[in-house]
């Protein structure tokens, strides 16, 4: 983490869990220690259905609330979708975009992923893309190359002063839901080939402004090494989020 530069951000990705109503206890349960919690911003990425529920615990609380998805287009017949207008009319703040298990299981590719972020921003959206190497990626010594193909792709286009609106989630598909962990150091090689990446596009200033997250198994055994190291600047956050104690253990991890 770097503080000067950039918001730390911890954020619970609860893919398909919660109904309203869990949603609401979860969030009267942590708003509290969301309130004391000022090293960090925090964030929660619930399903669609569970939006309207999550803003509004969520007033006048410091957590912010996300999507998990959006559509690229601003309305039209695209049925089952929704897009970042609607999702700005509900009061949210954030959007995930990318997710592996987007790309994995409903085929969004790095193009599609670029047009959404750009989306996003259009309507004051702050995306939190994921990128990240498959383990077949990995041994074959191809996850800087693959993660750097995906920056350049999801930044081209983006307008300089949209790039510190970008949160990257650096998310080895291998170490999602596994309970296997990137170490620190691999977190933190590849969170700093992310910020070079930018920053020979858009210049040192823009790149340490971004926040960029590690993602996978995080869990507040492992959580304090990992922020520890200067390119990790938060979570995201999936099993271990969905308990709000355990949410909270990792949020006092960034307290360092
Ligand atoms: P995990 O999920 O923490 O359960 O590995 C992380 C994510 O998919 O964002």
């Amino acid at each position: 983490m770097n503080r000067r530069y950039r918001k730390t951000i911890i954020a619970g990705n609860w893919k398909m869990n919660k109904t309203p109503a869990e949603t609401k206890e979860f969030i009267a349960q942590l708003k509290p220690h969301a309130a004391r919690a000022k090293w960090c911003e925090t964030v929660l990425c619930v399903p669609y259905i569970d939006l309207p529920a999550a803003v509004k615990a969520a007033k006048n609380t410091r957590v912010f609330i996300a999507a998990q998805n959006m559509h690229h287009a601003e309305s039209g017949a695209y049925t089952g979708e929704v897009s970042g207008p609607m999702l700005c009319s509900l009061g949210v703040k954030y959007v995930v975009i990318g997710h592996s298990e987007r790309r994995q299981y409903f085929g969004e590719t790095d193009e599609i992923v670029a047009q959404k972020v750009k989306a996003a921003l259009s309507c004051g959206l702050r995306p939190i893309v994921c990128v990240g190497e498959s383990m077949a990626q990995r041994e074959k010594n191809l996850t800087l190359d693959h993660v750097r193909m995906q920056i350049k792709t999801i930044f081209f286009g983006v307008d300089p002063k949209d790039v510190k609106k970008i949160v990257v989630a650096y998310e080895p598909i291998w170490a999602i839901g596994t309970g296997k962990t990137a170490t620190a150091e691999q977190a933190d090689e590849v969170g700093r080939a992310i910020r070079e990446c930018i920053r020979e596009i858009y210049g040192a200033r823009h790149a340490r402004s971004v926040t960029i997250l590690y993602g996978g198994s995080m869990n507040p055994q492992n959580a304090g090494e990992l922020l520890a190291m200067p390119d990790v600047d938060g979570g995201l956050i999936g099993g271990a989020s969905l308990d709000w104690e355990k949410f909270v253990d990792v949020m006092e991890s960034a307290n360092q």
